[in-house]
């Protein structure tokens, strides 16, 4: 039925290059934006303790009459469970709230490297438990820089197999993705289309209209092209549609220039910097 690409991961696992994400869909609309999406063909749903919607996403998938081996879900450690014992506890939670025994994927959401005495390493043991009991099928991270990643690397036993971090064709976070190119970590890119900040980039605009096609799925395409993972969030049945419809259609290498030299560098970043975020949701 879809002709989304498979991304290998570094554990051997496979996980859909094309997603729909949930960050800022309402706990009360979530099984319905969920259920659309998984009707317009998406088998990947990106979602995260801190969107307090996880209870959405299962009910979603079963709304929808999907197994749940059917369907790639990943969700990620809130900010205030990094102690070992807390991050347990939030796993359960995490599993009890989607009514699975397990997730495919399971991230460290933010590094919070001036928190918990700097210590993100206790936490990531943690995770490798989870994956160890095959309860988190793949583990990763998300949000952490190339020195938070040399740091898992000299003292844990395990790369993560994915990093999640902004990219979107104003902040292009190179460093960071070739970090990974070189050390095996898949590169997911957050905000893909800026939160609709690119949109109506003039360049984008251009390549759009040439192609016939939206400017989101253009900077989407542009994802794909370059290999990394993406979850587009729509609550829009007509955006959720259109964000999936990426592969009949391919930019040439002059667009994929194009739109990679929209990169601002760090005044792109629209989100927090991870060196320096320390938020916990109340
Ligand atoms: N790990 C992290 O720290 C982190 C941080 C942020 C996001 N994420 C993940 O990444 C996912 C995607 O990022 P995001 O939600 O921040 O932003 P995004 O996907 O870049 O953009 C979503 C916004 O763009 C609008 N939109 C969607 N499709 C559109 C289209 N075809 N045309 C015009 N506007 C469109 C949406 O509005 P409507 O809903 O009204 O269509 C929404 O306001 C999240 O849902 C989450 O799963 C992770």
């Amino acid at each position: 039925m879809s002709n989304v690409p498979v991304t290998e991961l570094n554990d051997g696992t496979r996980i859909p290059q094309l997603g729909f994400g949930v960050f800022q869909i309402e706990p009360d609309g979530t099984a319905a934006a969920v259920q659309t999406a998984l009707e317009i063909g998406y088998r990947h749903i990106d979602t995260a303790e801190m969107y307090g919607n996880e209870k959405g996403v299962g009910q979603g998938i079963r709304d929808a009459g999907l197994d749940r081996a059917d369907v790639y879900i990943t969700s990620k450690l809130n900010n205030g469970f990094h102690e070992p014992d807390d991050a347990r506890r939030a796993f359960e939670k995490t599993l009890s709230a989607l009514e699975s025994d397990y997730v495919d994927l399971f991230l460290i959401h933010w590094p919070l490297p001036t928190l918990y005495g700097g210590d993100f390493v206790s936490t990531w043991n943690v995770l490798e438990e989870f994956a160890k009991e095959g309860r988190a099928r793949s583990i990763g991270v998300s949000n952490f820089q190339p020195a938070h990643l040399d740091r898992l690397a000299a003292e844990s036993a395990t790369v993560p197999a994915v990093n999640q971090i902004e990219v979107h064709p104003y902040f292009a976070n190179e460093e960071v993705r070739e970090y990974g190119q070189r050390h095996g970590i898949a590169t997911e890119a957050w905000s893909p289309i800026a939160q609709g900040k690119v949109l109506d980039d003039p360049v984008i605009e251009r390549i759009a209209d040439a192609a016939g096609r939206s400017p989101a799925q253009v900077v989407l395409r542009w994802h794909i092209q370059r290999g990394d993972i993406v979850f587009p969030k729509s609550v829009s049945p007509d955006r959720i549609r259109s964000n999936f419809a990426l592969f009949d259609f391919e930019l040439d290498n002059s667009d994929l220039d194009a739109i990679s030299a929209l990169d601002q560098g760090e005044s792109g970043r629209t989100g927090p910097n991870p060196d320096k975020f320390d938020y916990i949701p109340k």
